[in-house]
């Protein structure tokens, strides 16, 4: 039978994403409904391993459900990849009386918690928080939303002097192996072509396409390229590629960067964050280990840890036929 958890800790790791402090609210605000302790970690697996704790109680997370970036901080531990961080980590932990652990990240943070659990057999929880959307047994993970509305909105910007001069833009967008922010915020920012990592549809396409584009009368055009998009080109390069064989076009580069990280979380992910928070907290209180809670078919629904790691999260290929369509 296992342990009856007394003392939750809670820890953001790898990229932020807007609507992590809503997560830590909505872990700290249940801990105290169920009365449980509740500790924050701060700077993630880091502080485990140098005992940077913080005692959190339902007033510690007053006025932060708008607030982008995380109260916790964040890090990529190294040295919790190595066996004396992690056995350092237990330790600290267990002399703060810890028996449970949130983790709220993405796929690299779920690895950390899950050698952890498999070392210590201590309870740990994923909460899916990155703006990649790239972990399966969640059809949202936090801060994607924003992410987007944030991508659409600058694209909308860009567009207004694209079309006052007549260019090509090329947007890179956040995505390092997933292309959801590229092909969700290209289709409503109605770029001319997108491009991801999942699938690369060549260069020759992307040219035919913008040379067509142009025939029909179109003046300027965006394309959309994620960070990590298959072509073997960077978003510079395809810049080039394209002037060098389409001369007629006078075109720019425009990187959006981390300013698809930051701001304040959209009501969606507050809401998502609110849910999933107290799931969490619920399941870990029922002896529940090695699961992350996610976003199913609109109702919050628990995935093993290990498939959530390994799980591949597919793209919406209707999504792909309607872009192409759209460039008609
Ligand atoms: O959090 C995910 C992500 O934003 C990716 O889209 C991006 O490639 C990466 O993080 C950037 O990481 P860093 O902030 O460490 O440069």
């Amino acid at each position: 039978m296992t342990k009856k958890v007394k003392k939750i800790a809670v820890i953001t790791s790898g990229g932020d994403s807007p609507g992590m402090n809503a997560a830590i609210r909505s872990v700290v605000r249940a801990c105290a409904y169920y009365r449980a302790e509740c500790v924050g970690v701060y700077r993630g697996y880091q502080g485990m391993i140098e005992s940077d704790f913080v005692t959190l109680t339902a007033r510690s997370v007053n006025n932060i459900i708008n607030k982008g970036g995380t109260i916790l901080r964040s890090a990529r531990s190294k040295d919790f990849r190595t066996k004396e961080g992690r056995k350092k980590a237990y330790e600290n932990l267990k002399e703060q009386n810890v028996d449970g652990l949130i983790v709220i990240g993405g796929d690299g943070s779920f690895t950390g918690g899950v050698v952890f659990n498999k070392e210590y057999g201590f309870p740990i929880i994923g909460i899916p928080g990155t703006i990649d959307n790239d972990i399966f047994g969640t059809s949202h993970t936090l801060g994607y939303d924003t992410a987007l509305n944030t991508a659409v909105e600058a694209i909308d910007k860009i567009r207004d002097t694209a079309s006052s001069h007549n260019r090509l833009f090329f947007v890179e967008v956040m995505g390092r192996d997933a292309g959801f922010i590229a092909l969700n915020a290209g289709v409503g920012a109605g770029a001319e072509e997108i491009l991801i990592p999942e699938e690369d549809l060549g260069l020759e396409r992307m040219l035919e396409s913008l040379q067509k584009s142009r025939r029909s009368g179109k003046s300027s055009s965006i394309v959309v390229v994620a960070e990590g998009d298959r072509s073997g080109k960077n978003v510079y390069e395809l810049a080039q590629y394209v002037e060098d064989n389409m001369p007629e076009y006078e075109v720019r580069v425009s990187v959006l960067g981390h300013m698809q990280r930051g701001g304040s979380p959209s009501c969606f992910d507050r809401v998502l964050a609110s849910r999933l928070g107290v799931k969490a907290v619920e399941l870990m209180l029922d002896g529940t280990t090695n699961v992350m809670v996610g976003l199913k078919d609109n109702k919050v629904a628990a995935t093993n840890l290990e498939k959530a790691i390994k799980g591949q999260s597919s793209i919406n290929s209707e999504l792909l036929r309607v872009s192409d369509i759209m460039t008609t």
